[in-house]
C-alpha cells in the first residue's frame, strides 16, 4: 500500500523537510494521482505530514508522547450496567469476504453492477447547488417525496412521504414509533436478521410467523396475533430475504384482513422492488390499502450502492406524525446532498437503462448459480427465485448449517448459515447463497464448486 511506503519514507525525514512532489510519487510508485492524494490525506490525518496547497507535503514534527499506561476503563462496566446491544445480526452481513474467498453472501450488488458513473455525476450536480449544505426541508426534499409517492402507487401522496437515511434507519424509526419497549412484533420466519437486531435493540420481542413459497401464512398470522396481542407485523412481500418468496395475490388481501381484525399495522419492507427478474414486480402492498394500515419502507441501496443511504417511509394518518417526530428527535433529517443525489439519479435518462442492466445481470447470475448447483449438488432442491439475489437452500436434516458455513469459509467460499434468519428455533437447516456480490458468473460457479466440496465431505 502506498501509505505504508510513504509512512516509512516520512520517518527518515527531519521535521519540516519536503516530501517528493505528487508527480514524482505517481511516477515512482506507478499509481494514479488520486491514489497519491488519498495516501497523503491519510498521513495528514495521522499527523505525520502537513500539506500546504501549492507548496507540497512536509514531514510533521515528532508525534506527541504516547500515553504510558493503558487506561483503566473498569468503571465503565459498572456505569453501563447489564444492558447490551447485539450487533451480530448485522455485522456479519456487512463484513466483506476475505481476499481469495468467493462471496456467496452479501446484501449489495458487486461494484461492477452499481451505477458508479451515474452516481458520481448525480453527486457532483447535487453538491454544486448553492443551497447544498443548508438544512433541507425536514420531511425530505419536495422532489424526492413526490418521486417516492409515485413509486408507492395511488394510495400515497407526497405529503405521506418521509425521506429517511436508508432502509435500516427506517426500520429503527418505524419500530420505535409504533411500539413501546417490551411489546411483541410479529415477523416472518425466516426473516432478515437486521430487523431482528433492531427490534431487540429497541426492547421488542420478535414473534415468528412461518413463510412458505407464497409468503407468510395468513392462518398462522391470525393465530400469532391472537396469542401475542401484537399491534404490528413486519414483512417483505416482494422477493423476501432470505427465501425470495413473493406474497401471492390471494394472501395479500388475507394479510390485510388479518391485520385489520387484530387492529394492527403492517410494516412493508420494500427493499428489493427493483431487483425483479421479471420486468414488473408485484405492486407494493400499500397500493392495496386504503385505511392507513400499511407503513411502507422504500429503500434503493440494493439497486444502487450501499452508501446511498437515503430511503423513505410512507405512512398515512396519525402514525405518520408519530414516525416523523421520532425521526426528527433522533436525527433531525437525512443529509440534503444525498437526497439531491438520489433525485438526480432516478431522474436521469440512464436510470431505466441501469435497472434493465441490473435485471439482466441478476437473471444470468441466478441461472448460472442454479446450473452450478444442479451440476455440483444435484441432490439438493433449490428453488428459482423470481427476484432479489438470494437462494435459500434446504440442507438435509441433521446437518449443522453454522458448521457448514464455517467449513465453507475455510474452503474459500462465504455463505450465510440459515440459523440467524430465524427469530426462534430454526424450522430446518438452511444456507443462504447470494448471487449479487460475486465478481462474475465464473466466480459464482467456483463458489458453488467449493461449497459442494464441503457438503460432500
Ligand atoms: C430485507 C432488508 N431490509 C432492509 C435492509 C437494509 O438495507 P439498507 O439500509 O441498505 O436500505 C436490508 C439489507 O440487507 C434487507 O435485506
Amino acid at each position: 500500500m502506498l501509505a505504508d511506503a510513504l509512512r516509512a519514507d516520512v520517518r527518515g525525514l527531519a521535521p519540516g523537510e519536503r516530501l517528493p512532489s505528487s508527480r514524482a510519487l505517481v511516477e515512482r510508485h506507478r499509481v494514479s494521482p488520486v491514489t497519491v492524494s488519498r495516501a497523503l490525506g491519510l498521513l495528514a490525518a495521522e499527523g505525520l505530514v502537513v500539506t500546504r496547497p501549492g507548496s507540497g507535503a512536509f514531514a510533521a514534527g515528532p508525534p506527541a508522547a504516547a500515553v504510558p499506561e493503558p487506561a483503566d476503563h473498569g468503571w465503565q462496566a459498572v456505569a453501563l450496567g447489564d444492558r447490551s446491544v447485539d450487533s451480530a445480526g448485522v455485522s456479519w452481513l456487512l463484513t466483506p469476504a476475505p481476499d481469495g474467498v468467493v462471496p456467496l453472501s452479501g446484501g449489495y450488488l458487486h461494484p461492477a453492477l452499481q451505477p458508479a458513473r451515474a452516481l458520481a455525476t448525480a453527486a457532483a450536480r447535487a453538491a454544486r447547488r448553492p443551497d447544498a449544505w443548508e438544512m433541507p426541508p425536514l420531511a425530505g426534499t419536495p422532489g424526492l417525496r413526490a418521486w417516492f409517492a409515485r413509486a408507492s402507487g395511488p394510495a400515497a401522496a407526497p405529503a405521506d412521504v418521509l425521506v429517511t437515511s436508508g432502509g435500516q434507519q427506517s426500520l429503527t424509526t418505524v419500530l420505535r414509533a409504533l411500539l413501546p419497549p417490551g411489546a411483541p412484533v410479529l415477523v416472518e420466519s425466516p426473516t432478515y436478521p437486521g430487523v431482528l437486531a433492531v427490534a431487540r435493540a429497541s426492547g421488542l420481542h420478535p414473534v415468528p410467523v412461518p413463510v412458505d413459497r407464497d409468503g407468510v401464512r395468513p392462518d398462522l398470522l391470525a393465530e400469532a396475533f391472537s396469542m401475542s396481542g401484537a399491534r404490528a407485523f413486519y414483512c417483505q412481500p416482494a422477493f423476501q430475504n432470505p427465501t425470495g418468496a413473493v406474497l401471492s395475490p390471494e394472501r395479500r388481501a388475507q394479510v390485510l384482513d388479518v391485520a385489520r381484525a387484530a387492529g394492527a399495522f403492517v410494516i412493508e419492507d420494500d427493499f428489493a422492488r427493483y431487483l425483479g427478474i421479471a420486468a414488473s414486480p408485484p405492486p407494493p402492498l400499500i397500493a392495496q390499502d386504503g385505511e392507513g394500515r400499511v407503513v411502507h419502507i422504500a429503500s434503493l441501496t440494493k439497486a444502487t450502492a450501499p452508501s446511498l443511504r437515503v430511503a423513505a417511509v410512507v405512512a398515512r394518518g396519525p402514525v405518520a406524525e408519530r414516525i416523523r417526530a421520532t425521526q426528527l428527535v433522533g436525527e433531525f433529517c437525512p443529509a440534503g446532498p444525498l437526497q439531491e443525489t438520489l433525485l438526480e439519479l432516478v431522474g436521469s435518462p440512464g436510470w431505466p437503462r441501469h435497472l434493465r442492466a441490473v435485471r439482466a445481470a441478476l437473471r444470468s447470475r441466478r441461472d448460472a448459480t442454479l446450473s452450478a448447483f444442479a451440476r455440483e449438488l444435484p441432490e439438493l432442491r433449490v428453488d428459482r427465485p423470481s427476484g432479489g439475489f438470494h437462494l435459500w437452500i434446504r440442507l438435509p436434516d441433521g446437518v449443522d448449517d453454522t458448521a457448514v458455513a464455517e467449513a465453507a469459509l475455510r474452503a474459500g467460499v462465504l455463505v450465510s448459515a440459515g440459523r440467524p434468519f430465524f427469530p426462534a428455533e430454526a424450522a430446518a437447516p438452511h444456507l443462504r447463497v447470494s448471487y449479487g456480490a460475486a465478481a462474475s458468473e465464473q466466480e459464482l460457479a467456483e463458489g458453488v464448486r467449493r461449497l459442494a466440496g464441503v457438503l460432500r465431505s
